[in-house]
């Protein structure tokens, strides 16, 4: 799940800076997204690089979700009973973001490769046109709720994804634990509201 996870981190940090390009015009955001279909020529031929990163990512998700799938199925044959009390309330929350969010990651991600990548469910849907595709989908208030509502499940995801991943590695100690979940909280932070900045300045017409 670390590995996964993490290999899933280093994407997002690229994809949201790549985002940003998009306050920079319609012809450079067109352009780059142009890029990431050629990326690696001419030694790759046309995307195969493109095509490359997404059987990677695909495994990776589908590693994450049963490595976590197994987990759970751990957790309760090794505690088939409720807890007496509410001691653990805080292990409970993390597990609640984790699955649940997860889920909902899940579904976003379905969500929005038909809206972006696919275009099957973008109001704008021409190829090649990226920045009218993006300002088309967050021109609507309920696409850019079900954005607000996915990047927060993500922020969470990965505040508590990423400390996990440093316990599971061996990177974390008593000492270090503060610094541990600093570094997550930030990453959290840069993620969701990296990512939330483009869909609430077309919605508040900065971006149009
Ligand atoms: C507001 C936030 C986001 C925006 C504005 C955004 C925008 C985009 C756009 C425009 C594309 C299509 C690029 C192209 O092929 O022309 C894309 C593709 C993609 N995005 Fe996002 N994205 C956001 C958040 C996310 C998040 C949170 C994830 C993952 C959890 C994600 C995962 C992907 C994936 C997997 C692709 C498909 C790349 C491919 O074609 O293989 N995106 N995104």
């Amino acid at each position: 799940m670390a590995v996964t996870g993490l290999l899933m981190l280093l994407f997002l940090i690229v994809h949201m800076l790549g985002n940003l390009k998009i306050f920079y015009g319609r012809d450079d955001f067109d352009h780059y997204a142009g890029w990431l279909r050629t990326i690696g020529e001419p030694v790759l031929h046309g995307a195969w690089y493109l095509w490359i990163q997404r059987f990677v990512l695909l495994l990776a998700v589908v590693l994450h979700a049963t490595s976590a799938y197994q987990l759970s199925r751990r957790d309760l044959k090794a505690r088939p009973t409720k807890y007496a009390h509410h001691q653990r309330a805080q292990a409970g929350y993390a597990t609640h973001v984790m699955r649940y969010g997860g889920i909902t990651l899940a579904l976003f991600i379905i969500y929005h490769i038909l809206d972006f990548t696919t275009l099957t469910l973008n109001r704008h849907g021409v190829e090649g046109a990226a920045y009218d595709n993006v300002v088309s989908s967050f021109s609507v208030w309920w696409v850019t709720a079900i954005y607000i509502v996915a990047m927060i499940c993500l922020g969470l995801h990965i505040q508590h994804g990423f400390w996990s991943a440093a316990q599971t590695l061996g990177l974390n100690r008593p000492s270090r634990d503060r610094a541990v979940r600093g570094l997550a909280t930030g990453l959290a932070v840069l993620l969701t509201v990296g990512f939330l900045i483009v869909p609430v300045a077309v919605l508040a017409g900065l971006v149009d």
